[in-house]
């Protein structure tokens, strides 16, 4: 029997029975061994599949977990410190080889799972099941450094821990090995299933018996032998480009280019399913059928925990499913408008009965009635009925405010783009011979009147003039977009720093090409602030193009639709470069893994249904099918290092530097809640990984020798972000400090960054008029039609400009989603298991660093009740939370709780 285990742990299977030969020397060394043997108490924590996993048959099979029982699933020890003394024996080119393995430790005798000893709520619907386990092991053979596992169940089980009780010179007598992996039956892997303890090596301090495993498990991981399409129990993690958002096949309206691999469009990459190209084009990925959702991903990265995935999934499925072609058929016809504001807030107490009967059975079809019921709310009878926005909550006009429009920039749902004016006028970085003259045409006349008599030239000195530009993102692409049923300008809005700390609207900038052509420059108008009159609704539909430009930018850029290309798709290639290079049993990957759960999934279920052609960005968003082109444009001046908050703050200008303060620098805006916070949590994030990395690492050397390390930045560089390889600015991971700073951006980009652009998404744009996605026409001119209808009613004239009725519903029914936060979400500064390493020093580190987010989380209360922080609250009164860690909060509320840091990009 150990003689074939061992074969297979080295992913080669005999293919004859034993030999007469082969036995008498397994004898042998059996022979040898000292017989001193004892039992190993162990308990193992298993979980059924998914409750709510109503279509997969599979799944009931799985409820009656004790047929896991009896000897369906085997485990065996390895030791740490006695080699395998067995002999290797395979085929090759028909001959028999034989040899000794003295690579790799010794396997125990295989033990079964015994009692089922209890069971174990976690979260709402999970239950874990523990089972008992004993081993016989012999005493020389020291602690075991690794385990095999065999599943011959017939289908998967997810397996969390083994935890060994009583063994000798353990802590407190246990070794934990951490699994967190899906295990299929034994045929569907060519190689064992191998789980390693909980201690932590670098490469070169691996012990010698353990350094074959680590290799081999990495070489599965690459999938270097496997090709085709991967299949759902495969753990393969490779590299692909954004080649699978259009649908040639459909005909060239559907067509897409390809995002990645080319200096045209540039790409961070995703990760590879290995489907087949599309008929009509041998570059693009054919698609899944739309109601599967079953894109690859490696198995362990689809999201393991149970209720609010499927949620999730399904309400993807019934609003692409359901919602999109009832748009995109009724969008041909009359579309429906909002008369007024309280129509519009109609859609939050339940009295718009949008949609009929049919569509309702529709839903019904394809979703479960679990599901259905907790999409729908209420019987069935009347569809639409949303959660108020906090935005609206203690007032509904309040987001009409000139400071409220500011404020958001410094506390809302994209505060990542304001800077300070540094020239006055405005300039342009476009290439003129390209794009014409596209500075600014805002003069101190404009905006002085604004300026509370100081002059342009005082506040530019005293850093008090801010802008939220957007002008040379977009205009590249204006012509192009207003081709399309949206009209949209390329703005710039002014703003004035005041004595009480808030900012103030001067002035804003509405561009567009030239009539005659690019190369001839932008034409401009420019508008400013005014309560009354035409003159005053005139300025709500300026406030409105921006914010419409700002929704644009962030749902693309900040975040990548409600998909950051700033966090979700740069994460993607460092959690496969991970995954290929470090071992599970690297530091690094220990500090990093827990930031990347769920990422990989939800990437690819946006890209199935929220970024593909005809999805749900295109719709609902107004660079329409040029979405993710623009968004490729950006990617081209994305620095990596630029993401560290201080260095991304000094950039905009909005802070100068100060090397008194702890994190270097000063904020020239005292009152930015999502700066002041956030460079809080910078700088526990990064107290956390100094004190981790310099347990392991105890000087520049050890960066430099540690060879996971170094092919583990190779390949993220030439591979994940192959397109821009070449940029000057990549840290080259030769010193102690480039490997703190690179981790602390990846935390940081994947925790809090991230959490700052999601989570205020439903609160601050359910409300649509306050972030219109969408304007369909341009401002009207004295002696239209239209002027006369502004003239005659704001209200009218506002809603007909922006988000249409359909539009809106559509949009506001995923960011509702997008914004939730799962009920069993692991926030910053807590970790799935508790035995996630072995080394002590590590674990008190991380306690600290849970200790000064909850200090953290108290600074942000208070500032949120200090009435001299205007910028805390606002005219709409919502304190700024999307920042609160949240760390101290272990009842797994989940929902629209606008507040917490979890760990990863997982929604
Ligand atoms: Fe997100």
């Amino acid at each position: 029997m150990i003689h074939t285990h061992i074969a297979e742990i080295l992913c080669v299977k005999p293919k004859t029975k034993k030999t007469k030969k082969t036995k008498t020397m397994e004898e042998d060394v059996k022979n040898k061994k000292t017989k001193k043997t004892m039992k190993i108490e162990g308990e193992i924590v298993v979980m059924k599949k998914n409750l709510l996993d109503f279509k997969d048959t599979m799944a009931s099979l799985l409820d009656r977990i004790h047929e896991l029982l009896g000897r369906r699933v085997s485990l065996h020890l390895i030791s740490s410190l006695q080699p395998d003394l067995g002999i290797r024996s395979f085929f090759y080119s028909t001959r028999l080889h034989t040899y000794p393995n003295e690579k790799r430790g010794r396997l125990g005798k295989a033990a079964h799972l015994e009692k089922w000893v209890t069971k174990i709520k976690t979260s709402v619907t999970a239950e874990e099941t523990a089972f008992g386990v004993t081993f016989d092991w012999d005493e020389s053979m020291g602690p075991p450094a690794a385990f095999v596992i065999k599943n011959h169940h017939r289908s998967q089980f997810y397996l969390k821990s083994l935890t060994l009780r009583n063994f000798p010179g353990g802590e407190g007598g246990a070794i934990h090995f951490v699994c967190n992996s899906w295990i299929y039956p034994s045929h569907r892997y060519r190689c064992d299933r191998v789980f390693f303890s909980n201690q932590a090596y670098l490469p070169s301090e691996t012990p010698e018996l353990v350094k074959e495993l680590r290799e081999q498990e990495l070489k599965n991981l690459r999938g270097e032998e496997k090709g085709g399409e991967l299949k759902e129990w495969d753990r393969v993690y490779d590299y692909a480009y954004y080649n699978d958002l259009g649908a040639p096949d459909k005909g060239p309206d559907s067509a897409r280019p390809v995002l990645g691999g080319s200096l045209e469009f540039p790409y961070p990459r995703r990760g590879k399913t290995g489907r087949k190209p599309t008929k009509s084009d041998p570059k693009s990925e054919s698609r899944l059928a739309l109601l599967n959702l079953n894109i690859y991903v490696p198995r362990d990265e689809r999201f393991s925990h149970v209720k609010f995935s499927d949620f999730l999934a399904y309400a993807l499925k019934s609003v692409t499913q359901v919602l999109v072609p009832e748009i995109a058929s009724l969008c041909d016809k009359t579309i429906n408008e909002f008369d007024s504001f309280e129509d519009v807030f109609h859609l939050y107490d339940g009295s718009i009965k949008l949609a009929n009967g049919h569509t309702i059975s529709k839903l019904r079809d394809i979703i479960p009635w679990e599901m259905f019921r907790e999409l729908v709310r209420n019987d069935g009878e009347r569809f639409m009925k949303f959660p108020l926005p906090d935005v609206l909550k203690q007032s509904r006009s309040a987001w009409r405010t000139d400071e409220e429009f500011a404020r958001e920039m410094l506390a809302g749902l994209n505060p990542v783009v304001i800077s300070r004016l540094k020239d006055f006028p405005p300039k342009s970085n476009l290439d003129s011979a390209k794009y014409g003259n596209q500075n600014s045409s805002i003069r101190e006349e404009h905006i002085e009147p604004h300026m509370n008599g100081t002059s342009v030239q005082e506040a530019l000195e005293q850093n008090k003039l801010f802008i939220l530009d957007h002008h040379d993102a977009l205009m590249p692409y204006l012509t192009r977009i207003n081709s399309t049923n949206t009209k949209t300008y390329a703005t710039r809005t002014l703003l004035l720093l005041q004595e009480d700390g808030t900012l103030k609207p001067l002035a804003i900038e509405l561009s567009l090409p030239h009539a005659q052509g690019e190369s001839h420059g932008s034409v401009s108008k420019i508008f400013t602030p005014s309560e009354k009159g035409v003159e005053g609704t005139i300025w709500q539909l300026a406030k409105a193009y921006a914010a419409v430009n700002d929704s644009g930018y962030h749902q693309l850029i900040s975040h990548w639709y409600v998909f950051e290309l700033q966090t979700h798709a740069v994460i993607e290639p460092f959690i496969i470069a991970s995954n290929r290079q470090l071992s599970v049993v690297h530091p690094i990957y220990k500090l990093l893994h827990p930031h990347f759960r769920d990422t990989m999934n939800i990437n690819a279920l946006a890209r199935h249904v929220l970024i593909n052609s005809d999805g749900v960005l295109e719709r609902t968003v107004f660079p329409s099918r040029y979405a993710m082109e623009m968004s490729s444009s950006i990617y081209k001046s994305w620095v990596f290092t630029d993401q560290a908050l201080p260095k991304d703050l000094l950039k905009r200008g909005v802070a100068v530097e100060d090397p008194s303060s702890d994190n270097g620098v000063k904020l020239l805006i005292e009152d930015y809640p999502f700066a002041v916070d956030g460079l809080e949590i910078w700088s526990a994030i990064k107290t956390w990984v100094t004190e981790y990395c310099s347990f392991y690492y105890k000087n520049d050397r050890t960066v430099q020798t540690d060879t996971e390390i170094q092919s583990w930045w190779t390949e993220l560089r030439t591979e994940g972000h192959g397109d821009i390889q070449h940029e000057s600015w990549w840290p080259s991971m030769q010193t102690r400090d480039d490997l703190i700073e690179t981790c602390t951006i990846i935390i940081w980009i994947a925790s809090a960054l991230h959490a700052a652009v999601n989570f205020g998404q439903y609160p601050y744009a359910g409300f649509l008029p306050n972030r219109p996605t969408v304007s369909r026409r341009f401002m009207p001119e004295p002696g239209t039609k239209e002027y006369t209808e502004l003239e005659e009613s704001e209200e009218v004239a506002f809603l007909k400009t922006i988000t249409p009725q359909l539009q809106t519903l559509l949009g506001i029914s995923i960011i509702e989603i997008l914004s939730m936060h799962s009920t069993d979400e692991i926030y910053l500064g807590q970790r799935d298991s508790p035995n996630w390493t072995a080394d002590d020093e590590p674990l008190e580190a991380f306690k600290r660093f849970g200790k000064s987010l909850e200090v953290i989380e108290n600074n942000i209360i208070r500032r949120n009740n200090d009435k001299r922080l205007k910028n805390r609250t606002g005219p709409v009164n919502i304190p700024y939370t999307l920042l609160y860690p949240n760390t101290t909060d272990y009842t797994r509320e989940g929902g629209l709780t606008g507040k917490g840091i979890p760990n990863s990009v997982s929604i």
